[in-house]
């Protein structure tokens, strides 16, 4: 699928100033040139994104992240126990760091993460310099979690395809500002998280300078309306069922969150496809990455 002809071409289009599609074990994110501003203007043009809206940083390994951000203790803890991974770290950042004061939306803080994907790393370790990348889809859109997806939604310079991503829900993003907060639910599960630092994360404040536009209520809508928690379809919803709620339509027949996850987005796509006037979707139960499937399906669902 991507050879290592297609990494050269693609690391010589981000140092170009242009946008790379590529695959994470997240979702596909959108890359450029993190030290250049031009190049991150075009992410946000691309996705139609409001430009207050901060992006994450991708990095090789660790230490490429330490020359970047300032890590407390806690900070540590976490790079070292879960990167690479569906993790983001927002830290302060470094007095000399090169990446693009728009890249962090203004703010004096970075949000650094190692994806856990071959070619991610490829790519990262071709480029030789940090490489911004949001989910690759338009800016309120569902995130992509193939190939297809993001040439359904953008038009990059270039989309590596590297298959259908595993974890399928964007990292999880704690901020290390103060005490460890948890902005984002995402693919590494909260309880996980927390007993790597042996206490509870805060949650997120609502509003003020760390809002996250994860948080933005209707971020991830479908074209179609959505009714949660739906025992079953009415006339003109198509059932998008869990467990052994069955339908055609199942994020785990099995019952299992992970599994659910993975399926979210790309099952959101396919349905949404089908043009129903409204998704019915089975409740989700709200352990492990339960609760970032019902972030999701909160604000895929809230007015707009
Ligand atoms: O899985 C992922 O995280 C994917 C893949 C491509 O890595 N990327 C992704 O990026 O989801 P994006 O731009 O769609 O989401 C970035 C999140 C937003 O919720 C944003 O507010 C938060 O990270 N963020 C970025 N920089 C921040 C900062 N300095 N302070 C607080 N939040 C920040
Ligand atoms: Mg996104």
């Amino acid at each position: 699928m991507t050879s290592a002809n297609d990494i050269a071409t693609a690391a010589a289009l981000i140092l170009a100033g242009g946008l790379v599609a590529f695959p994470t074990e997240t979702v596909y994110g959108l890359g450029a040139d993190a030290t250049q501003d031009h190049a991150v203007a075009k992410i946000y043009a691309a996705k139609g994104r409001p430009q207050f809206n901060p992006l994450i940083t991708h990095v090789v390994d660790v230490e490429a992240a330490f020359a970047l951000g300032k890590f407390s203790a806690d900070a540590l803890k976490l790079a070292a126990r879960f990167w690479p991974g569906p993790l983001t770290l927002v830290v302060p950042r470094r007095a000399d760091c090169p990446v693009s004061l728009l890249a962090s939306a203004g703010l004096p803080s970075l949000a650094l993460r190692v994806p856990a994907h071959p070619i991610a790393l490829e790519l990262l370790r071709a480029v030789g310099r940090p490489v911004v990348a949001p989910s690759a889809n338009p800016s309120g859109r569902i995130s992509p979690t193939t190939a297809a997806h993001v040439r359904a939604g953008l038009t990059p310079d270039m989309i590596l395809d590297g298959g259908a991503c595993a974890v399928g829900v964007e990292s999880t993003v704690v901020s290390l500002l103060d005490r460890p907060r948890l902005l984002r639910p995402g693919g590494l599960a909260r309880e996980t998280i927390e007993s790597a630092l042996g206490f509870a994360l805060e949650d997120a404040e609502t509003g003020g300078a760390l809002h996250s536009p994860g948080q933005l209520e209707s971020h991830y809508a479908p074209h179609a309306e959505m009714r949660l928690n739906a025992v079953q379809a009415e006339v003109g919803e198509v059932y998008l069922g869990f467990g052994a709620s069955g339908g055609a339509h199942n994020l785990s027949p099995s019952g299992d969150v992970v599994e659910a996850a993975a399926n979210l987005f790309r099952m959101l796509h396919e349905i949404d496809a089908l043009k129903p006037k409204c998704i019915a979707v089975a409740p989700i139960p709200h352990s492990g990455l339960g609760e970032a499937i019902n972030d999701r399906l909160k604000r895929a669902a809230a007015p707009r």
